[in-house]
């Protein structure tokens, strides 16, 4: 049975103290829930990364990174590579965010690079795709959709796939307050786990969570949670607010 995952990513956003005080909050909320089979992530930016798991200790609370570099090391100023990550007790990291694909340029080749990175290292990766508006009025989302996975990803393994979750945040719908409807979210991830079956197996596509992203919130949540290909979420905006993320996870 695939696992159920919300992940909270802070972008940039909270301090130091912000972040501390966000995860106990979330610590003290979910205290009395019986999450059974969900993961609970939250994505802080680097420099509170320490101190964010620090406040997690002896909770269902993970901590992801927001991006990482491909490279070892070297040249690369202002990057952060798997192995920093990795020496301060980070296993996950998000790939791939529009913003990121948007703001810095990020390439399907340099993300290949940075997910074959992630799995060298043996972390994971919450691997974000998704089409524009332009994409979706022109009704080439499912060819977008398509090509920015094999691009990135078909070049894995079948058990590289363990170490894969995907996040499919249409960007028309990110920090938009437009969400894309259940129906919308259902056919695209069912389209993504075809792909998936067809490339490799039907149970590496029946393992593979895959969560939404895109103005989730907690009146919306339960109704995109219930479709059966969407196992979680990716929350931008409402991760900041301890009640409504909170809401969000018991919606799972
Ligand atoms: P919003 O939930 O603010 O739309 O952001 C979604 C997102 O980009 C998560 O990575």
């Amino acid at each position: 049975m695939r696992t159920k995952i919300v992940a909270g990513n802070w972008k940039l956003n909270n301090t130091k103290e912000e972040s501390k005080k966000l995860v106990k909050a979330l610590k003290k909320g979910l205290k009395l829930s019986k999450l059974k089979n969900t993961r609970v992530i939250v994505a802080p930016t680097f420099v509170n990364l320490s101190a964010s798991l620090k406040s997690a200790k002896k909770s269902k609370i993970e901590v992801a990174a927001q991006n990482m570099h491909q490279a070892k090391n070297g040249a690369f100023t202002g990057e952060v590579s798997a192995d920093m990550l990795q020496s301060i007790g980070i296993n996950t990291v998000i790939l791939g965010h529009s913003e990121r694909r948007t703001y810095f340029n990020e390439t399907d080749t340099a993300l290949a690079e940075k997910v074959s990175a992630v799995l060298e290292h043996q972390m994971e990766t919450i691997f974000c795709f998704g089409e524009l508006l332009e994409d979706r009025k022109s009704n080439n989302h499912f060819s977008v959709v398509e090509a920015q996975l094999k691009n990135a990803l078909f070049h894995l393994k079948s058990s590289d796939w363990k170490s894969i979750i995907l996040a499919y945040e249409p960007v028309w719908a990110i920090g938009t307050g437009e969400t894309a409807t259940a129906e919308q979210a259902q056919e695209m991830h069912a389209f993504i786990r075809g792909l998936i079956a067809n490339k490799y197996t039907a149970d590496v596509a029946d393992d593979v969570s895959i969560l939404y992203g895109g103005s989730v919130k907690p009146t919306n949540a339960e109704e995109i949670f219930s479709k059966p290909d969407v196992d979680g979420g990716l929350i931008g905006g409402a991760a900041l607010n301890a009640s409504d993320f909170i809401a969000i996870i018991k919606a799972i």
